[in-house]
């Protein structure tokens, strides 16, 4: 049974709200993309993943492929809204055609933004990352994107749920220092807004 949103706008957010970005492997991948990875254990249960996020989350991102849209988005909640992350230089298959060049990311929740703040668009335009030793790394402009989207502050908890390389929240650390004006440490922050 999931829990219902408007109920959980309701609590209050003293010591900041849980985020989480899940960023599983494609549904069918895994074994192929991170069969040899330590955190490697077989397929991800999407179905047990998203009612793990809707309790014990605040809002939530979730990344996932066009292939498997379908699915997943029969097992969230109503209230979610799907962007997307569209690849101008991404990795083309021999025989796709036409390419997979965009990865549907689905979001739940998050603070409502107000007409002070500028708006934000429901899709992103970045390369994907490339040569960073792991296949689906998240470039750091993709993942400010994901904070905006749900209306992150700093103070807030991110939890980065399928870590990676740790670009995520490598990004949430830098994103957060360039919001509080603290210095920016990370050179991923430099290099996606110059
Ligand atoms: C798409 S990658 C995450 C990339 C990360 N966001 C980044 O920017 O580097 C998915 C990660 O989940 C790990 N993984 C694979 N199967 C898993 C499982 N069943 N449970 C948890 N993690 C798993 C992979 O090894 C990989 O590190």
């Amino acid at each position: 049974m999931l829990p219902n949103l408007a109920g959980l706008q309701k609590l209050a957010y003293r010591d900041g709200m849980r985020f989480a970005i899940a960023d599983p492997p494609y549904i069918g991948q895994a074994a192929k993309h991170y069969g040899d990875h330590p955190d490697y254990a077989g397929e991800v249960d999407h179905d047990e993943l998203i009612a793990r996020l809707c309790a014990d989350y605040h809002a939530w991102a979730l990344c996932c492929s066009s292939p498997s849209l379908q699915t997943i988005l029969a097992l969230c909640p109503e209230e979610v809204r799907v962007g997307a992350w569209v690849k101008p230089f991404a990795s083309f298959k021999p025989g796709v055609n036409p390419a997979y060049a965009w990865e549907p990311v689905i979001f739940y929740g998050g603070r409502k933004r107000g007409r002070d703040l500028p708006t934000v668009r429901d899709w992103v335009a970045e390369n994907i990352t490339l040569k960073k030793g792991l296949s689906g790394v998240k470039p750091a402009a993709f993942c400010f994107w994901l904070f905006e989207f749900l209306g992150c502050e700093p103070g807030d908890h991110l939890h980065d749920l399928f870590p990676g390389s740790g670009a995520v929240t490598a990004a949430w650390e830098s994103w957060c220092a360039r919001k509080t004006g603290a210095a920016i440490q990370s050179p991923l922050f430099a290099e996606a807004l110059g």
